[in-house]
C-alpha cells in the first residue's frame, strides 16, 4: 500500500467537513460533536477533531480517520474507502490497490444472474399479461427498468435449470431461496428485486398478477445475505436524495416507494410490512436525523405510525407524520390525487407529538367536562415527555387555547408531572464512564504511545530511554511509530492510523489510545514524560523480581539460590535509586 498516497488523500479532506456530510456536527470547545452512527446513540458522543483529523466515540470506542469513518459507515473495505475518497477529490487510486472481494460474492452473483433472467422473461412473449398488469398499475418501462422488475414464468424449473447449467450447485440455490426442493421458488409472479444497503440484489419479492387466490407477495426467506429486518427497500437509491433534501420518508410497502419515485419523490424507503427493527432504525439514522412517516391511511397504518414514531423518537430522531386518509396507501393516494397534492402533504407534515395529540382529540366532547379533563391530562402527559422546553411551551399554549383553560393552571399541572419524572438525563460524560479495567501500568504505556503520536519529541525521549514495553501490542506500536517518523519525518494520529490499518491487534489498542485525548494535557513537560518512562522501567524490574522469586522457590542447589537472591537484591537496590 502506498503510504504517501494515503497521506496525500487524507490531507486533502477535512474530517469535520467530511463527517459533517453524514451526520450533523456541532462545535463544542475545540471539537465537533454529533450522534455516533455506530451505536444507538442518544447523546452526541462522537467527537471529531479538526486539529488531529480523527474522530472517536467515547461511548462505543469507535475511532479513526476519514477512511475508517467511511469504511464503517458504508460497510466497505479500507481500500474501497480510500478509493472512494480519492475519487471525490480527484486523486485516482489504482495499481496495487485491490478492491476486496466480498466473501458472499458468489451469492450476489447468482442473484444478479437471476435478476437479469427475470427481467428478460418480462420482455418475452410470455410476459405479455404481466406487462399488461404493470401497465394497468401505471408503471412505465422506465420505472420497470430502474427497479429491475422482472417476471417468473409459469414453469417449475426454468431458473433452477439455468443456474445449474451455469455450474452452481443445487444446495446453494436451495439455501439462497431461489429453489425449493430443487424446483423454482418463484412461479408466475412479478419479481421485485430487493437490495441490501450497498445496492446489491439480495432477495426477491414476487407478486401475483393474475388474480390467483394465494399469498399476494412471496418474499425471500432469511438467508446468509438476506435478513428482512436489516434492509430498507430503496435505501441505496434514496441515499443521495436524502442528503440533498435532508429528510427521509419511511413507508410500509415497496409499491408506495416505487410510485413516489415515478413522481420525482426520491427520498423514500420502506420496511416491507415488518415492524420497524433496531437495525432499520440504525440505517435510517445513517441517512438523516429527520424521518417522515408516511404509512397507510388505515387503522393499522395509524397504529404503526404511533408505535414506529415512538421508536424513532426514542432513537433521538426528529419525527414527522404525513397522514393519509380514506384507507389509502401512498400509492393509491398519488394515483388518486396526483403529484402536487402529495407533495403539499409532505410540505405540511406534522410533528409526531402533534399527530399523537390530534389522535387523542378524536371523539372528545369538549362540552363534557369529564371528557375534556381526561383529554387535558393525556395531552399534558405527552407534553411532559417532550424534552425541548420551547416546544413544550408551544404545545401548552395550544392546549390552553383549544380548551379555554388558563395557561398558568396547565403549566402548574405540567410542572408537577415533570418533577415526578425521574430525571434520567445523563450527560455524555456520565455515559462515557464505562470503566474498562486497565491497570496503572497499561494506562502509562497508553499515555506514552499517545504522546509519541502527538509530539515528535516524545518519540526521541522514548527511544533514548531504551524502555521496554512489557506488553507486546504497545511494543509493536512504539516501534511502528518510530519507523513511521523516521521514514516520513513527521507524525500524526490520522496518517499513522492508515499506516497500521491492516494490523488487527494494534489497531484495537490504537482505538483505546485515541480516547485519551480527552483526559490528557496536550503539552506535557519533558519531566512528565520521563516520569512515565520511569514507571514502566520500575514495572519491568518488579516483573523481573517476581520471575526470579519464582525461580528461587524451584531451585534446590543452595549456591544457585544465593546467586539468584543476589540478583534480586541488585534489582531492588537499583529500582530504589530510581524512585
Ligand atoms: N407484504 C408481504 N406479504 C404480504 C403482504 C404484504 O410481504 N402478503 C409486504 C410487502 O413487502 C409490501 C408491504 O408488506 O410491500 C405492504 O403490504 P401491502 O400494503 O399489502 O401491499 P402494497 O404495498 O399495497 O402492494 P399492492 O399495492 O401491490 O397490493
Ligand atoms: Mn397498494
Amino acid at each position: 500500500m502506498d503510504q504517501e498516497l494515503l497521506n496525500k488523500i487524507r490531507e486533502n479532506v477535512d474530517i469535520v467537513e467530511f463527517i459533517g456530510k453524514y451526520i450533523p456536527l456541532e462545535k463544542k470547545g475545540k471539537n465537533y460533536f454529533g450522534l455516533c452512527p455506530f451505536h444507538n446513540d442518544n447523546n452526541p458522543s462522537l467527537s471529531v477533531s479538526r486539529e488531529k483529523q480523527i474522530y472517536k466515540c467515547f461511548v462505543c470506542g469507535e475511532a479513526g480517520n476519514v477512511f475508517n469513518f467511511l469504511m464503517r459507515y458504508e460497510n466497505i473495505s479500507f481500500q474501497d474507502a480510500v478509493k472512494t475518497i480519492g475519487e471525490e477529490i480527484g486523486i485516482s487510486v489504482t495499481g496495487n490497490f485491490q478492491v476486496s472481494k466480498n466473501k458472499n460474492q458468489k451469492f450476489y452473483d447468482i442473484y444478479e444472474i437471476a435478476t437479469k433472467f427475470f427481467q428478460n422473461n418480462l420482455l418475452s412473449e410470455e410476459g405479455a399479461k404481466a406487462r399488461d398488469y404493470l401497465k394497468n398499475r401505471k408503471l412505465d418501462m422506465d420505472t420497470i427498468k430502474e427497479f429491475q422488475i422482472g417476471l417468473a414464468l409459469n414453469s417449475r424449473d426454468t431458473l433452477t435449470k439455468m443456474l445449474l447449467k451455469k455450474g452452481y450447485d443445487s444446495n446453494t440455490l436451495n439455501e439462497l431461496g431461489l429453489s425449493t426442493n430443487d424446483y423454482d421458488t418463484y412461479i408466475k409472479r412479478i419479481i421485485f428485486p430487493l437490495f441490501n444497503p450497498k445496492g446489491e440484489v439480495n432477495g426477491f419479492s414476487g407478486r401475483i398478477y393474475n388474480g390467483e387466490n394465494i399469498n399476494k407477495y412471496l418474499n425471500s426467506k432469511e438467508t446468509l445475505i438476506f435478513k428482512k429486518g436489516e434492509n430498507l427497500f430503496n435505501y441505496h437509491r434514496a441515499k443521495e436524495e436524502v442528503r440533498k433534501v435532508k429528510f427521509v420518508i419511511l413507508m410500509e410497502g415497496f409499491m408506495a416507494v416505487i410510485r413516489a419515485h415515478t413522481i420525482g419523490v426520491l427520498n423514500c424507503v420502506a420496511t416491507m410490512g415488518t415492524s420497524l427493527t433496531s437495525e432499520q432504525i440504525a440505517l435510517l439514522k445513517k441517512l438523516s436525523s429527520n424521518v417522515y412517516l408516511c404509512l397507510d391511511g388505515d387503522k393499522a397504518g395509524e397504529t404503526a405510525t404511533i408505535k414506529n414514531g415512538q421508536l424513532l423518537m426514542d432513537a433521538n430522531l426528529n419525527v414527522k407524520v404525513i397522514p393519509l386518509s380514506d384507507n389509502l396507501d401512498p400509492d393509491d393516494y398519488i394515483l388518486k390525487y396526483g403529484k402536487d397534492k402529495f407533495i403539499s402533504l409532505i410540505n405540511n407534515a406534522i410533528s409526531y407529538n402533534d399527530f399523537k395529540i390530534k389522535k387523542l382529540r378524536q371523539g372528545v366532547d369538549f362540552n363534557n367536562s369529564d371528557d375534556l379533563s381526561n383529554y387535558i391530562n393525556a395531552v399534558l402527559k405527552e407534553i411532559s415527555l417532550e424534552n425541548d422546553n420551547i416546544k413544550r411551551e408551544i404545545m401548552l399554549k395550544n392546549l390552553a387555547n383549544e380548551t379555554n383553560v388558563w395557561y398558568n393552571t396547565l403549566e402548574k399541572k405540567l410542572n408537577e408531572l415533570l418533577s415526578n419524572q425521574v430525571k434520567s438525563e445523563k450527560t455524555y460524560f456520565e455515559v462515557s464512564k464505562k470503566p474498562k479495567k486497565i491497570n496503572k501500568y497499561e494506562k502509562t504505556m497508553q499515555i506514552l504511545i499517545y504522546y509519541m503520536l502527538t509530539k515528535k519529541e516524545v518519540i526521541t525521549l522514548v527511544e533514548n530511554s531504551g524502555v521496554y514495553f512489557p506488553e507486546e501490542k504497545y511494543r509493536i506500536l512504539s516501534r511502528e511509530i518510530s519507523y513511521f517518523y523516521d521514514k516520513y519525518g513527521y507524525i500524526n494520529i490520522a496518517d499513522f492510523k492508515s499506516y497500521i490499518e491492516n494490523n488487527g491487534i494494534i489497531n484495537e489498542a490504537f482505538k483505546e489510545i485515541t480516547l485519551l485525548d480527552f483526559e490528557l494535557d496536550s503539552n506535557p513537560s519533558e519531566k512528565v514524560i520521563l516520569d512515565y518512562l520511569m514507571v514502566i522501567k520500575n514495572y519491568n524490574v518488579a516483573l523481573q523480581i517476581k520471575r526470579l522469586e519464582k525461580l528461587i522457590m524451584n531451585e534446590v542447589d543452595p549456591i544457585e539460590q544465593a546467586k539468584i537472591s543476589n540478583q534480586i537484591m541488585k534489582l531492588k537496590i537499583g529500582s530504589e535509586n530510581n524512585d
